[in-house]
């Protein structure tokens, strides 16, 4: 990875003096779930090695649109899905098949045409909120690595989950965002049941997951468009995809 590649934008109460004492200004998690900075080589490798000629993805947390432009080359269409207008690229000269949307993706309708969703953000909160956004416009696979924090998986939402208390024993991951181990017996646990992977629903987790989305602030935080909104000659109406977006670089 370059230096160039690793600077991050740090979140807005980061910039507290060295000498600072405790108690610091806390670093919100919505704060780390907004903050920009590039995965690795295999990452984006990973994400390539799953899709489809014909697939039509929506990249949600875009970035600058790195992963979106390599995407383009590999599946018919790629909708990406961008908080910080100022990370886009300036100017921008758009594939015809990449539709660019600034705006926040908890509140924005997703396409109707999605066949594959994107979501690498390891810091996501609202993982559950996505999944249920995703299979409301049928869309049948998602590619992240928000669950575990480093590694992408497929999850194929066409698959219903199991019931959390059907799980006896093993690894297992909800689809509130939560991932664990169902432990027992240790004469139980062979190799097999330990490389073993369950989708599961209702788990213990999922509790706490909708306590939060319930809170005031949610699902909106602050207006990223007021603090950075696109000079108007840059701006023109959204794809037709996505009607109630804001702008299409
Ligand atoms: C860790 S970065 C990853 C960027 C890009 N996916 C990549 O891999 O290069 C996560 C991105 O998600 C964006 N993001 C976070 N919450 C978002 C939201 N609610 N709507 C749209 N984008 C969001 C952030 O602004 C940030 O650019």
């Amino acid at each position: 990875m370059k230096v160039r590649d690793c600077q991050v934008n740090p979140p807005p109460n980061a910039g507290f003096p060295a000498t600072a004492t405790p108690p610091f200004p806390a670093f919100l998690a919505s704060d780390w779930e907004e903050a920009w900075a590039p995965y690795d080589e295999m990452t984006y490798q990973a994400v390539l090695d799953h899709l489809r000629p014909e697939d039509r993805v929506l990249d949600i947390g875009a970035g600058d649109l790195r992963l979106a432009l390599r995407m383009v080359r590999r599946t018919a269409h790629v909708h990406a899905l961008e908080l910080h207008a100022k990370l886009i690229p300036s100017p921008l000269s758009l594939p015809a098949n990449l539709s660019v949307v600034i705006g926040d993706a908890r509140a924005l309708p997703f396409p109707p045409d999605v066949t594959v969703g994107v979501l690498l953000m390891r810091h996501c909160r609202h993982f559950a909120h996505y999944v249920e956004k995703l299979q409301a416009v049928g869309c049948r696979r998602l590619l992240t690595n928000a669950r575990w924090g480093m590694d992408v998986e497929e999850i194929d939402l066409s698959v219903p989950a199991q019931p959390f208390e059907s799980l006896a024993m093993g690894w297992y991951g909800c689809r509130c965002g939560a991932v664990g181990f169902v432990p027992g017996a240790p004469e139980a646990l062979t190799s097999e049941l330990e490389a073993r992977f369950h989708e599961v629903a209702s788990c213990p987790q999922c509790a706490s997951v909708r306590a939060s989305r319930e809170h005031p602030g949610y699902p909106f935080r602050r207006s990223e468009e007021a603090a950075h909104p696109i000079p108007a000659e840059r701006s023109r109406t959204v794809s037709p995809a996505l009607p109630t977006g804001r702008y299409s670089l």
